[in-house]
């Protein structure tokens, strides 16, 4: 089965071709337009979709060496996002499936992050715990079996990644400021400054980031370094270094220490990681160290496949074709979508 995946739930616009599972080809065009925003501006994020839209879904045919009419469905992204950003294509994939008299379905976004650990390989075996880390979402879900997921709990304020690109922008990085920050971390000190963990009550899988991301705010401001302006003073390399590392050792802490809690919990076997945060070198070499430690296999996918990209759709989207499972044109987009 040939499955081609389309993804446009915030700003980056890409399009994948699946054959019988295995990835062909995963083009993702990222937005430049929102740097000189600092953050995804929506209605920017549509139109560029809208121009970008034809030309991602072209090169991925032509990248995994096919012909159009020779794919057999059509998996697009319904939610959660922006819903203009949505719109482009959810629009594009029903018109494309109608025009080629194929099946198309709807993918939530979040299980999309959720399955891209299934791209891979080796795949992980149910049950198993999920930690999706990315821009919106925080969340440590069980998977039972397919498409049988219970949320366990999730953040009560900023997303990881959220937390991540504002500390970035107060310290000045840019936008979005995760990688960067994770680059800095890397050759900081991460006891410069003991930022608070916010463990919340001791059995809870909920999160909260925003303690960390005010924490750094007023260490910033009380010593003259923020807001960055002309009379502000300036941190050197190893000062923003020092800070950086602190900041996500806060974070991943938090992080690490949750999810194995609820591996424990839930006497799973094996953990997957995914979302734009499963990319930081920090989140990936602790994790597989505490599942080493415990004995659980630790799944984390690709970089090309932590932030959002068309393959993670396709793949729910094949996984549910296979099922039979299909969507009507009638679907709208839902920008609140729960997983
Ligand atoms: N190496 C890294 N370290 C920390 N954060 C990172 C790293 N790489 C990417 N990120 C963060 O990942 C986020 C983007 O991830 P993703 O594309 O999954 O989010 P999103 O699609 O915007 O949100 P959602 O999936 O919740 O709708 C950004 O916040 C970015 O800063
Ligand atoms: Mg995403």
């Amino acid at each position: 089965m040939i499955v081609l995946g389309i993804e446009t739930s915030c700003d980056e616009t890409s399009a994948a071709i699946l054959i019988d599972g295995k990835v062909k080809s995963n083009i993702i065009s990222s937005q430049i337009i929102h740097q000189r925003y600092g953050g995804v501006v929506p209605e920017l994020a549509s139109r560029a979709h809208q121009k970008l839209i034809i030309p991602v879904v072209e090169k991925a045919i032509i990248d995994a060496g096919i012909n159009k009419t020779q794919i057999d469905g059509v998996a697009v992204t319904y939610g959660p996002g922006l819903i203009g950003a949505l719109l482009v294509g959810l629009n594009f994939a029903k018109a494309f499936a109608y025009g080629l008299k194929i099946p198309f379905v709807g993918v939530n976004h979040m299980q999309a992050h959720l399955y891209s650990n299934f791209i891979g390989k080796e795949k992980p075996e149910y049950p198993f715990v999920c930690l999706i880390v990315s821009g919106g979402h925080t969340q440590l879900v069980l998977v039972k079996e397919p498409f049988n997921h219970e949320l366990l709990g999730e953040t009560l304020d900023d997303a990881a990644g959220e937390a991540y690109d504002k500390v970035a922008k107060m310290l000045g990085l840019g936008f979005p400021g995760g990688p960067q920050l994770d680059k800095l971390a890397q050759i900081g000190d991460s006891n410069f400054v003991k930022f608070p963990r916010s463990y919340l009550s001791e059995d809870s899988f909920e999160f909260s980031f925003s303690g960390i991301k005010t924490s750094v705010l007023y260490w910033l401001k009380n010593r003259g370094y923020y807001p960055i302006n002309e009379n502000s003073k300036k941190l050197d390399v190893q000062q923003l270094s020092d800070l950086c590392a602190s900041f996500q050792a806060a974070v991943v802490d938090v992080l690490v220490e949750k999810t194995m809690r609820a591996v424990e919990k839930y006497r799973v076997k094996h953990l997957t990681v995914s979302g734009g945060v499963s990319a930081n070198s920090e989140l990936r070499k602790r994790l597989l160290a505490a599942g080493n430690k415990s004995g659980v296999k630790v799944f984390i996918p690709d970089l090309e496949y932590c932030t959002d990209n068309g393959a993670m759709v396709a793949v729910v989207g094949w996984m549910l074709l296979e099922r039979g499972v299909t969507s009507n044109y009638e679907i709208g987009a839902v920008a609140n979508l729960s997983i």
